[in-house]
């Protein structure tokens, strides 16, 4: 089990397929892109699945979920989330996308076995979008999510990252369009993961703020916090239920505490949170020979290493280097 010095064991692991992606989101990356991994330096399918097994069979690992960048980037995303599913325990397998790309590659998902998708969607308006994410694809993002929901991977979850100025005033129609769908939104704090490190705390909108503008429209009531377990998202049922919506707060509501998460770069490292300063090179490991017993041992001391919390609000908290699009979301 992967359990570290807080007593926290992580048995969900998100793996970054690849750093590239077709959208430059600006809380993310520069709309001129970032300088993406060399190819020789990212991890085979065939590395990142013999990674996944060694989680599943032998660090108790019973999530996973395939993020980037843009994982539908990535050419053999259908064989390893097959493979995946494959594994005894199966896993829940799950993936975070943009969703362009969805509407050709949702069906053959479901059939490799996928469960779900988490897709980002922070406008329904088309200038907005282009605005906010440097590409004119709102149309190809809606078509995938019908797509997602045609090919039986639900519930589909939407994600959200509210900014000021940009796309605040769109918290109550992207509800609107979900419950109307059966979508269920997460509102999402920004966090300082850009690339450009242009975040400053004073310009996010808060988990509070969010939950005062859809209070002016919907009646929200607290959902039963037993069924949050470790999740990010704080729930509330949407007039009475059974629809709800999220919030996550992972600023100024932190869920570190009940963190159960570990990360695989793709380029093999292993990240123990998010906002981690180290990582440990399971990839150089493979590439010079470690068994899986070796393997296995050099990702629980990584575990172990985990800090209690982000640190964001510490006086002494530096953005990681590496940004969102290379860590996965
Ligand atoms: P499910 O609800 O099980 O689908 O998972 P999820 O909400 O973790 O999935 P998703 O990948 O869609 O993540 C949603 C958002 O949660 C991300 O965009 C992040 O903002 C936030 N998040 C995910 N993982 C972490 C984490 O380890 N730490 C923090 N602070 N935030 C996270
Ligand atoms: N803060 C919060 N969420 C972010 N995401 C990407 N960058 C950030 C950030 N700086 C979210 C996207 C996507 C998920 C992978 O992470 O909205 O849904
Ligand atoms: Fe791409 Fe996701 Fe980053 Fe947007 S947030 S630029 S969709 S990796």
């Amino acid at each position: 089990m992967l359990r570290d010095a807080f007593g926290r064991v992580a048995t969900d692991l998100r793996v970054s397929l690849t750093d590239r992606c077709n959208l430059r989101c600006s809380y993310c990356m520069p709309p001129e892109g970032l300088d993406w991994l060399p190819k020789p330096e990212l991890l085979t399918a065939e590395e990142i699945v013999r990674l996944v097994t060694i989680g599943v069979e032998r660090l108790g690992i019973t999530e996973v979920r395939y993020t980037g960048g843009e994982p539908l980037l990535r050419r053999e995303l259908v064989d390893i989330v097959a493979r995946t599913t494959a594994l005894t325990p199966a896993p829940q397998v799950s993936l975070t996308t943009n969703g362009i790309g969805l509407a050709r590659l949702a069906e053959p998902l479901a059939v490799a076995g996928l469960h779900r998708v988490n897709v980002s969607l922070d406008t329904l308006d088309r200038e907005t979008f282009v605005k906010l994410a440097h590409r004119d694809r709102l149309a190809d993002v809606l078509a995938g999510l019908a797509a997602a929901e045609a090919a039986g991977l639900r519930p589909v979850k939407i994600n959200a990252v509210l900014m000021r100025g940009i796309n605040e005033h769109e918290a109550v129609p992207l509800l609107d369009y979900c419950l109307e769908r059966g979508y269920e939104l997460r509102f999402i704090e920004q966090m300082p993961l850009d690339a450009q490190h242009g975040w400053r705390r004073e310009n996010m909108i808060t988990a509070d703020e969010i939950l005062a503008v859809l209070r002016a429209s919907f009646d929200l009531t607290e959902a039963d916090p037993a069924e949050r377990g470790s999740a990010p998202a704080e729930l509330f049922l949407v007039d009475g239920g059974p629809a709800r919506v999220g919030v996550i707060g992972s600023v100024t509501r932190p869920f570190c505490g009940a963190c159960d998460r570990v990360r695989l770069t793709a380029d093999g490292q292993i990240r123990n949170c998010l906002f981690a300063t180290e990582e440990s090179d399971l990839r150089a490991a493979m590439r010079s020979g470690a068994s899986d017993d070796e393997l296995a041992e050099r990702w629980l001391a990584a575990v172990r290493a985990k800090k209690a919390g982000h640190g964001i609000d510490d006086p002494s908290f530096l953005q990681p280097s590496r940004p969102m699009s290379a860590i996965g979301g």
